[in-house]
């Protein structure tokens, strides 16, 4: 007899990119990455759309290759956020707590947890993410769950991730053109984190930095929660503009240089090197010096790494970062980035791949990080639901607007 798969989608939106994920889960929650569709990406700058009608041509490409290439109907997907717009903070709920005997309930639980959830966000910001950290109960630190102690104080800590409500919406709006649900929206950060980290991974502390065409997204988990994510609105595009001013060649060929000639640092070793640019009919002959070049991509690298650096010392997280730093998406292909990025952040640096199985061709891609991650985050949120822990479902539920947008589709 056939064994019953489910079939969850992510979808990234991307810069360079709209990537498509296929992952299957069994009955026993088992969850394998089949197959990664991507097309280039024409409506998106920075990680939003700016052109619906291009993006929504992509999207239409993206998701029938997806269907053609791992034979699956897509109706539903897992979608993923990012943008300047989208950040992230720890927030607090304290509930005071009558009798010094009295030991704490669920229900202490949730009324500190819904204090922690007032927060007052940026207008016309919603919650794309609301998880559940810890919780103190007066001098005990960093609990897991306070049922059952008893005290006076309790107090919960929870991360906000949030971002303008408009612009989130776009793309659910396109998808709704093409008559498809969303399951959920995930940062795309947090879902790169939920690919390339093991559970030892967060135990120890990471910190994930997705570098993208338009923005890089950066997560860190420490005792198995997450401590802080956020978004630089910084990507390869910036270095690709960098070095077409820096050079004087045009986008295309900077774009190509880079991929061809450039290393995320600059050293003795090119120093007084020329590349010969192929010339176009009729103009004269160019050449750019590979010492430029790299030192041009460096400095927008590094500047990207110690943006990154600064919210560690800022949030306090330096000291928790036991496995180091992971790093994908497509700028992590750059030649010596584990280099550079050792030593803005003094840390080992590991090249991710997804932790999750699938053919290797797919789940060691860079670039495909998030799209996955975006699979794991759909499964633990059907867990979620699925074990009836309908408190966290509450909690860690992003935007539910859409439930009325879960008819098949057919044709688009
Ligand atoms: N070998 C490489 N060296 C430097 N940059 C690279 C390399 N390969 C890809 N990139 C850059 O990665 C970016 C695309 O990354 P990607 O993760 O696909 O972006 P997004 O998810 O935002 O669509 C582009 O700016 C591209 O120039
Ligand atoms: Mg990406």
């Amino acid at each position: 007899m056939f064994e019953k798969k489910r079939t969850i989608i992510g979808l990234e939106t991307g810069t360079a990119k709209i990537r498509v994920a296929v992952g299957e889960q069994s009955a026993t929650g088992a969850l394998n990455i089949v197959h990664v569709s991507e097309v280039e990406s024409n409506g998106v700058v920075k990680g939003e759309i700016v052109n619906p009608g291009a993006a929504l041509e992509d999207l239409r490409n993206a998701l029938a290759d997806a269907e053609d290439q791992a034979n699956v109907e897509i109706t539903h997907v897992v979608l993923g956020v990012t943008g300047r717009h989208v950040s992230g903070f720890n927030n607090r709920g304290v509930k005071m707590i009558p009798s010094a005997d009295r030991e704490i309930t669920e229900e202490d639980v949730e009324d500190v947890l819904k204090d922690a959830r007032a927060v007052a966000l940026p207008n016309g910001h919603c919650m794309i993410h609301c998880i559940r950290q810890n919780f103190n109960v007066d001098d005990r630190t960093n609990l897991p769950s306070p049922v059952g102690i008893c005290g006076s104080r309790l107090e919960s800590y929870l991360h906000v991730v949030h971002g303008n409500k408009d612009r989130s919406q776009t793309a659910f709006k396109l998808l709704k053109q093409l008559e498809l649900g969303v399951d959920e929206m995930a940062f795309n950060g947090l879902a790169s984190a939920m690919s390339l980290l093991e559970p030892e991974h967060k135990e120890l502390g990471a910190l994930v930095i997705d570098l993208g065409a338009g923005t890089t997204e950066f997560v860190v988990y420490a005792n198995r929660i997450i401590k802080h994510t956020g978004v630089v609105a910084v990507g390869g595009h910036n270095v690709t503009n960098d070095l077409a001013l820096g050079l004087r060649v045009s986008q295309v060929q900077a774009e190509q240089l880079k991929l061809k000639h450039g290393e995320a640092i600059a050293d003795d070793s090119c120093k007084g090197q020329i590349i010969t640019l192929p010339t176009d009919v009729g103009l004269p002959a160019r050449s750019v010096n590979l010492e430029h070049l790299r030192r041009i991509q460096a400095l927008r690298l590094t500047e990207t790494f110690e943006i990154i650096a600064d919210a560690l010392t800022d949030n306090d997280l330096w000291e928790c970062l036991g496995a180091g730093v992971f790093l994908c998406g497509g700028g992590s292909r750059t030649p010596r980035i584990q280099e550079l990025a050792e030593k803005v952040f003094q840390l080992p640096v590991t090249l991710g791949k997804s932790s999750l199985s699938g053919p290797t061709s797919v789940t060691s891609v860079p670039e495909f990080q998030a799209a996955i991650g975006l699979v794991r985050f759909g499964a633990s949120q059907r867990a979620r639901r699925s074990t009836g822990d309908s408190f966290m479902e509450r909690l860690a539920e992003p935007l539910k607007a859409i439930s009325a947008w879960r008819n098949p589709v057919k044709a688009r």
